[in-house]
């Protein structure tokens, strides 16, 4: 099977090209650095592994030429999150929108039948019933959730008029060490802030729930869509736990005093506007459908972080 990357470099991305190599899989990604680094690839592939190319999604030849032969595409490249999607409104609907059609009119000027697009629980906006199901209303609170909304809303238009097997993956809350961690991302973030003995900032009163699952499980997901048949025009929800922010953050706070005896205290801070109070997936259709399940829980995950943070702060 050869497989064409979006966003190859990145930190889901990278973990994916890894894993689709070691499957055996034959992998071009095309990625631009803006965010990604293709060195965390270079240490752990054989140079003839993976076809690692610099360039932008938005350009169509090139994604024509790196896509040629492929069977299916996974389109990772994107402005990620709430906060880069705010503060770079125009580069975010240009990358997430108009990219992602990019991607899709390469594909079908190839033929090539399958594509898999990673989107967000952020197309949810402030559930109002929970678990949240992939039937809820789509009603995003900030600019990446719209603009994950137009890409899905591309994927399934492309189904519908080209019969292009594309699905939606729907992540939650990416955590854990893929190729490397993402210190951005919230779990990371609060190991790093015990290490440096500052308190761990929690926005909000710390009932807000959320989904955290395992990059390792995001990749399981990404390939079981990629393997799939008959799935085009559906959107699915990736998931892993649900956990209260606060318990979350006294859980680093105790994987961190076992590890190295300090004491991290927990602080908060008002909550940011455009996120969402409470969040939790029913993930009942990926399971069903494409044989999803979690392998990761979270408490596992926070020491596999501390444990690396613990390593970095050593070389
Ligand atoms: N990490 C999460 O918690 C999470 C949650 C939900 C959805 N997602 C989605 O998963 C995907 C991967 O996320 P990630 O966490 O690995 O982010 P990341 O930023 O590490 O990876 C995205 C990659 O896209 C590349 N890129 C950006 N603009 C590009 C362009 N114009 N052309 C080519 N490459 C470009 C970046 O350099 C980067 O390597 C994204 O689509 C993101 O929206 C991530």
């Amino acid at each position: 099977m050869k497989v064409a990357i979006t966003g190859g470099a990145g930190y889901i991305g990278s973990t994916l090209v890894k894993k689709l190599v070691d499957d055996g899989a034959s992998v071009v990604s095309v990625d631009n650095l803006v965010n990604g680094d293709y060195r965390h690839l270079r240490v752990v592939l054989a140079d003839e592994g993976a076809d690692l190319r610099e360039g932008d999604i938005r350009d169509s030849g090139l994604l024509e030429e790196l896509f040629e032969g492929s069977d299916a595409v996974a389109h990772l490249a994107a402005i990620p999150g709430l906060v880069k999607c705010r503060d770079r409104p125009e580069e975010a609907i240009s990358v997430n929108v108009y990219g992602t059609h990019q991607v899709l009119e390469a594909a079908r000027t190839l033929d090539i039948e399958k594509v898999v697009f990673c989107s967000s629980a952020a197309v949810y906006g402030q559930p109002v019933v929970m678990p949240v199901r992939e039937s809820h209303p789509l009603s995003p609170l900030n600019l990446y959730g719209v603009t994950k909304l137009a890409g899905e809303k591309l994927m399934e238009t492309y189904f519908d008029n080209y019969g292009m097997e594309t699905i939606s993956l729907r992540f939650g809350n990416v955590y854990g060490l893929g190729l490397y961690t993402n210190y951005e991302t919230v779990i990371p973030k609060f190991v790093r802030m015990g290490l440096n003995d500052e308190a761990l900032t929690v926005y909000g009163d710390g009932t807000s729930s959320r989904d955290y699952v395992h990059v390792e499980d995001i990749v399981q997901a990404i390939t079981r869509a990629l393997n799939s048949k008959g799935k085009g025009g559906e959107a699915f929800n990736v998931g892993g736990e649900t956990v209260l922010i606060d318990t979350l953050a006294e859980q680093v706070s105790e994987s961190l005093k076992e590890a190295t005896d300090r004491d991290a205290q927990i602080t908060h801070l008002p909550p940011r506007p455009g996120e969402t109070k409470n969040f939790s997936y029913n993930l009942e259709k990926i399971e069903r459908s494409l044989g999803y399940k979690p392998r990761w829980g979270v408490k596992k995950g926070i020491e596999q972080v501390v444990q690396y943070a613990l390593k970095e702060a050593r070389d």
